[in-house]
């Protein structure tokens, strides 16, 4: 099956590798690549994002800024994960090409009501600000997408920035609690699944014995951007948590998945951001996404090999 995507994305190691995946495999048409501030601010992701897509010898994919900060309350960002440049690892020289003048927004809602319908499937890896705001900008794009695939959210895993959430959607709660509500075909990739796919030693070794130029960058940012999750949870590797977006769309029989009702808490400090998945159903509530939660690692990371050897 072949998918026309736009990934809105805070690279960060793993967004990097997700971008690749996509421009390494033929079954995927990458129609744009917007960024928004998350894991670094946005005048980095946006040019990292550059970066990336001229390192898969790609300048020609339109890369687009947009939000500089959450919906309503101050940026967070991971510098303490993904280094002061977000791709600490490897280094890639200064993007050639220009960044494109239009706002993300504006790309997203032009590419889809552009198109025809459901032929545009909107893959977030990041804080989901961007998305709210196209989605304010043109509500028809929720019904006139294929469908958002995206990374974010947690249930039984807990969280990676508080007890309760997930970075992506503690960021801008505000901004997830609008896009899970929005009537899109809803898929998300939540910890759950993404720590069940660890860069383990043999992973990585494996990347970096294709001795190419891309795979010696994805090796260098899987052995940096791993330390902070090996440290914490003392494991072999980190969760790498975005490419299993882009896989979902490759390889959908390598995941387990179940629809299932879920809301984002905004009000409690306690647990802002919180995915709230009602997994056995006894909200009675009618489900609003399917959940991967869990990913057939070592298939995951055959896929990714294959296609990283391409570029
Ligand atoms: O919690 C993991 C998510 O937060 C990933 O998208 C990573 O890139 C960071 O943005
Ligand atoms: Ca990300």
């Amino acid at each position: 099956m072949s998918h026309a995507i736009i990934i809105d994305t805070d690279p960060g190691q793993d967004d990097a590798i997700a971008i690749l995946l996509a421009l390494a495999s033929p079954e995927i048409e990458v129609l744009g690549v917007t960024a928004v501030a998350g894991n670094v601010p946005l005048a980095l992701t946006q040019a990292n994002a550059r970066r990336v897509v001229e390192l898969a010898g790609r300048a020609d994919v339109p890369v687009c800024a947009g939000a500089d900060r959450p919906l309503i309350r101050p940026l967070v960002t991971a510098e303490y994960v993904h280094g002061k440049t977000g791709l600490d690892g490897a280094d890639l020289p200064a993007p050639a090409a220009p960044l494109d003048q239009r706002h993300a927004a504006d790309f997203i809602v032009e590419t889809v009501m552009g198109r025809e319908p459901g032929t545009v499937t909107l893959c977030p890896l990041a804080p989901l600000t961007n998305v709210a705001l196209a989605l304010a900008k043109e509500p028809r794009i929720a019904s006139r997408l294929a469908g958002i695939v995206l990374m974010g959210g947690a249930m039984r895993e807990g969280g990676n920035v508080t007890p309760a959430a997930e970075f992506n959607i503690y960021v801008d709660p505000e901004a997830a609690a609008r896009v899970f509500a929005c009537g899109a075909d809803i898929t998300f990739v939540p910890l759950d699944c993404t720590h069940q796919a660890l860069t383990t030693a043999a992973r990585t070794a494996a990347i970096r014995a294709l001795d190419t130029r891309v795979a010696r960058a994805v090796a260098g940012w899987m052995d940096f951007f791993e330390r902070f999750d090996e440290a914490k949870y003392g494991t072999d590797g980190g969760p790498l948590h975005d490419p299993l977006v882009i896989a979902a769309l490759l390889a959908p029989d390598l995941f387990a998945q179940k629809r299932v009702a879920v809301s984002i808490e905004t009000d409690s400090p306690l647990t802002r951001g919180m995915s709230v998945v009602d997994w056995w159903g006894v909200t009675g509530a009618e489900p609003n996404a399917t959940m991967l939660h869990a990913v057939d690692a070592d298939g995951f990371f055959a896929l990714l090999t294959e296609r990283l050897a391409r570029l």
